[in-house]
């Protein structure tokens, strides 16, 4: 039987929903490249700034009706951040605690947002740490691990319902070239790549998903090696993406390549897209980004036309002290001239 707790904590999220417009799909003109046509998924424009607005929305449901949240549960996760800050969001909208377990190094405006939320941030050295902490802190607690990193891939309905890719092949339905040659996604728990997969699948699109993967992550090894059990040391330096080991929201099987993306690409083109654009884009943007203008060049190189879809998950506004501070990408990302030189010139 539902609590009368459970079943307003439900209808909170599902007004709140329903108050929600769609993110816009911007076309980026491409004029070295005729005849292929990128549009830009915008999910930063979602009220807590990122495309985990999606996901946090849809693991508190699925805690909700799988009995692990109720009223007064703690609620705990493990995150580099925009999950977090989208979590505190709606663990305010319940009224519940909020603990999100995070990297020390996790960009200051993600944690100004989780604390303005009313959550409380709890910091490990490395991200490989995350997930036994929060473990830890929810057995501690009595509280509920929310565990993105395992629950991604199917707390999302992936059939439809308004997800991001049914909302991206709704929104192409007018252009002129209207089923993407390409989707490109990074991963961070691989959970938007899975939606994104199985909907191509489900519906019959003729689309290829890319995924892309940045420096210091296992995704493109274990993608490629067709191994699960690879570890890396370092952290990723491109926040949200990469990871040190395969998450379990990562599904192989749905994706059709992985390419690898050096960091410095990713943050040259950070820099190129805010030209372009007129604003600022977080890292994994530029990481979206450089796949797409590969594949675009690729298809221009080989005579094919047609569209090619990636995502803005997050804004710049978000990483003032670092993409955006020349000082410290001289000494995190290094050198962006060879990046720079190879982008396209309009
Ligand atoms: C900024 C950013 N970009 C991309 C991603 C990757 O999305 P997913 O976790 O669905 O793979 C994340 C995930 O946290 C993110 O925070």
């Amino acid at each position: 039987m539902t609590t009368q707790w459970t079943t307003s904590a439900i209808n909170a999220i599902q007004a709140d929903y329903q108050r929600s417009a769609d993110t816009h799909l911007i076309p980026l003109e491409l004029p070295v490249y005729p005849g292929v046509s990128l549009y830009l998924k915008d999910e930063s424009t979602h009220p807590t700034g990122s495309l985990k607005h999606r996901l946090a929305r849809s693991l508190f449901l699925y805690g909700l009706c799988n009995g692990r949240i109720r009223e007064g549960t703690p609620v705990i996760e493990a995150s580099s951040g925009s999950t977090a800050v989208s979590e505190a969001y709606f663990a305010r909208l319940l009224g519940l605690p909020f603990i999100a377990v995070m990297p020390r190094c996790t960009a200051r405006r993600k944690i100004e947002q989780i604390e303005f939320y009313g959550g409380q941030c709890h910091f490990v050295d490395s991200s490989a740490q995350i997930y036994a902490e929060s473990e830890r802190l929810a057995r501690e607690t009595g509280g509920h691990y929310m565990d993105q990193f395992t629950y991604a891939e199917r707390a999302t309905d992936w059939r439809g319902n308004n997800n991001i890719a049914e909302s991206i092949y709704r929104q192409m339905s007018r252009e002129a070239r209207p089923v993407p040659r390409y989707i490109v996604m990074s991963a961070g728990t691989g959970g938007t790549s899975a939606t994104l997969g199985r909907f191509i699948r489900y519906q019959g699109h003729d689309t290829r998903l890319v995924v892309v993967d940045p420096e210091n992550s296992v995704f493109y090894d274990c993608y490629h090696q067709k191994c699960s059990h690879l570890r890396c040391d370092t952290g990723s330096k491109i926040e949200g993406i990469g990871r040190p080991r395969a998450e379990p929201s990562f599904i192989p099987g749905v994706i059709d390549d992985v390419l690898k993306v050096s960091d410095q690409c990713s943050i040259a083109t950070l820099y190129w897209l805010e030209k372009l654009l007129g604003r600022r884009t977080g890292a994994s943007t530029g990481t979206n980004v450089w796949g797409a203008l590969q594949l675009a060049k690729q298809m221009h190189e080989q005579k094919q036309t047609g569209s090619i879809v990636t995502l803005i998950c997050d804004s710049g506004e978000r990483y003032p002290d670092t993409y955006y501070n020349p000082q410290w990408v001289a000494e995190n990302i290094g050198d962006l001239t060879d990046a720079q030189a190879i982008l396209p010139k309009w």
